[in-house]
Order: C-alpha cells, then structure tokens, then sequence
C-alpha cells in the first residue's frame, strides 16, 4: 500500500494501523481544533485516534481498515503533513487555550477574517472524492440464536448453540474474530483462529467486520440492524446472546493524550496478533483491578526484548514529548521511555443490550455499565441473554468459559 505518498509492505489483510506502526509511521493525523498529534489508542476501532483517508474515503479507522495492494492511505486534518503540521502553530499561538466563540470579535473587519479562516479549517477530513456508490439489498437472517460479539464469550456461546442444532448467527465488529483473546498473552492468537475456525465449523454465520448498529422493536417482534461491508442486514432471532465485551479505556493523568499512551490491551494486540513490538522501553501504568493482567503483559513484552517499568496510577503526574511519548514523571522522579501502555479495566460495551431494556448497574471498577443477568445468563429482557465481559471483567479465559456455558442454558431454554 501507498502510505502518505510512501510504499509500505505489509501482510495481507493486517490492518493498516499495525503495518503503519510496524513501518515506524506513527502519527496520522492532527486534532481538530489546536492540531495536536493524534495516533492510535485502543487498536479496536473504538477511540478514533487512528483516522485516515483512503482511497479517497475520509475519516476511515485505520486499526479496522485492512491493508491491500495499491491502497492509497493519507493522513488528515493536517497541513502539509500529519507528521509535520504547520497548522501546529495554533498550539503554540495558543498555548493557554483558545475560546473560538470569542474569537476577535473586537473588530468587525478582523472578526469576519477570522470567521473565514475558521470556515477553512473546521471539520474533519475532506468530503469524499468519488460519490458514494448505490445502496446494496438489504439481507435478512432469520435465526434461533443471534449473537452479539465474536470474542471468546461470543464464539464459545455461538459454537454451542450452533452444536446444540440451533440456527446460529454471529456478528462481530472487529477485523477478525478473537476479541480479547488476541491481545492477551496468556491465551494468543493461536486459540483465538482456533476458536474462530470452530465456530464456522459448527454451521455458524459469522458476519465479520459488522457492526450491530440499533435494535428495533417495534418491527416484527424486534429487528436487529448490522451494517456489513458489502451491505446491511435484518436480523430477527429466537434468542439474543449479548457477548460484546468491554471497551478499552484511559486512565485519569496529566497529558494522558500524548501519542505513545496505548491501551495496554492494544500493546498487547501488537504483540500476541501482529508479532509487533511497539516500545523498547515501556512503562505500564496500572490499577490494582488489573494487576494479574498487567503481570501477563510485562512477562511478555520482557520476554520479547522491551524494558518493562510498572507503575501505579497513583504515582503519574505528568508526561512528556511532543510527537511521541519520551518520558513519564511520577511522584518518584522521571522515566525514560518510548511507551506507555495504559491498564484499566475495560469498560462493558452495554449500549445494545440497553436498547433491548435489560437492566444494567454501574460498573464500580471500570467506569461503565454492565449487564445485570440471573445465574443463567438470563438479563432483565425476555430471550435475552449475556455473558462475558460485558457483565463484568472477567479475562479471555473465563469469558470463554462464561459464553459456553449460557449458550448451553439458550439451548437449554428451546
Ligand atoms: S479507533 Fe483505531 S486506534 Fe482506536
């Protein structure tokens, strides 16, 4: 693929963000309003750090965009350059922050200048340069058990029901299947095809790079809609399996946005998926709530050559470099290093449960919503169901197990 006007190898169908970190690119665009570098977080498609043009299609996540032959990949937001901005000079201009409602309203002259530079510059990437082409069919799938989430809740609860008889559809959002379990040093990749190639064998249909986009009760008893790559689809199911994980998220310091500040789940995504290194020396911030995680990670990322520094959140005060992370200061002094990675408990990606009515409670460690369900995986809903993470962390290990086993109480159910 072509990479800011620079050719770049990669495997096929990795995703564009990991052959651009691979390749050493790692700023791809700029923030909107002070044009701040901006890169990748969660490698997950859920923060938006990552978005590129390509193709001529702007604002594309380029952790969830695959690389192919010829792809014309551009940074955005940017002038000349994502990795040299001059429009960066806004930061420095404004270095105590820029209110733009009050924005030289002094004088009528200067105030409509600035009206016109800022018409120029707000929005983010440029429209399209090809129309968009015509709206395919809409397909239909008509199933026993729809689930929601193909990581390893998700592809154990399919598998079973799909094993039990039942007509089983999955819909996943992520490039490849495997969620968690390809992030986590302790399960890898290798479980995560395992699992994956399983499902489809049980007589799963496995909508890949889907996204579960609302749910509509009021049409036939309750339509789920998915927008596929190739087109949409309606889904009405029986059951509904909620197995959609949690969310990778930050955690509370000084300049927490800093390019260089991972999730460390997307640290370990590089590692155990990509075979990539992203850092030779990493400091891993952490919360307690994930201490035996974090352990997993540093083992591994020791293992494959980086120097690994915990520390716990209560100790960052502040971090530094300007394109990319040089060193973290904590209350004992600063740190050198080329990487932090971010360990926070993920938080339950609910929204679509809570469309369906299911009750959920606050999530006390993560910050976010879980499910609530009886022993059984049961939610608050009828025919509802969820297991995983999204009722709670749990880890890959005993997610699978968690997804195995209300997927045997769905089948159970009739
Ligand atoms: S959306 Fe791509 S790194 Fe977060």
């Amino acid at each position: 693929m072509r990479l800011s006007g620079s050719s770049v190898r990669a495997y096929a169908d990795e995703s564009i963000a990991a052959a651009s970190i691979a390749c050493g690119s790692r700023v791809l665009s700029r923030s909107l309003k002070y044009h701040r570098p901006r890169t990748f977080f969660c490698f997950e498609g859920h923060c938006s750090g990552c978005l590129v043009r390509l193709g001529g299609v702007p604002n594309l996540r380029a952790c969830q965009s695959p690389c192919t032959p010829g792809a014309e990949v551009e940074g955005q937001n940017a002038f000349p350059s994502a990795e040299i901005d001059l429009l960066g000079a806004v930061d420095f201009l404004f270095s105590r922050g820029m209110d733009h409602h009050t924005l030289m309203t002094g004088s009528s002259v200067l105030n409509k200048l600035a009206n016109k530079v800022v018409r120029q510059l707000s929005g983010l990437g440029k429209l399209p340069t090809h129309a968009a082409a015509e709206l395919p069919e809409v397909g239909r799938f008509d199933v026993d058990v729809c689930v929601i989430g193909g990581g390893p809740a998700g592809l154990a609860a399919a598998s079973t029901t799909a094993r039990a008889g039942r007509r089983t559809v999955l819909v996943d959002d992520q490039l490849r299947p495997g969620g968690s379990m390809r992030t986590d040093p302790r399960v890898g990749r290798a479980l995560a095809e395992h699992y994956g190639a399983e499902t489809v064998r049980t007589g799963v249909a496995v909508l890949a790079r889907s996204t579960a986009i609302g749910f509509f009760p009021e049409d036939d008893g309750g339509v789920l809609a998915v927008s596929a790559p190739d087109r949409l689809y309606r889904i009405y199911a029986r059951h509904w399996i909620w197995a959609t994980g949690g969310y990778v998220v930050n955690l509370p310091f000084p300049d927490n946005d800093r390019p260089g500040v991972l999730a460390a789940r997307a640290v370990g995504r590089l590692l155990v998926d990509h075979g990539i290194l992203a850092g030779e020396r990493v400091c891993i911030v952490e919360t307690p709530a994930m201490e035996q995680d974090v352990t997993a990670l540093a083992q591994a990322l020791t293992g494959a050559g980086a120097d690994v520094t915990r520390v716990p959140l209560a100790d960052v005060v502040g971090t530094r470099g300007r394109g990319w992370i040089t060193a973290i200061d904590t209350k004992r002094g600063k740190l050198d290093c080329d990487l932090v990675a971010v360990a926070a408990t993920p938080a339950p990606a609910s929204e679509g449960a809570r469309q369906q009515g299911c009750s959920v409670v606050l999530d006390e460690h993560a910050g976010g919503f879980k499910i609530v369900t009886d022993d059984a995986g049961r939610t608050s809903t009828a025919n509802v169901w969820a297991c995983g993470d999204v009722t709670g962390y749990q880890g890959p290990a005993a997610a699978a197990a968690d997804g195995a086993r209300v997927g045997a109480n769905v089948v159970e159910a009739g």
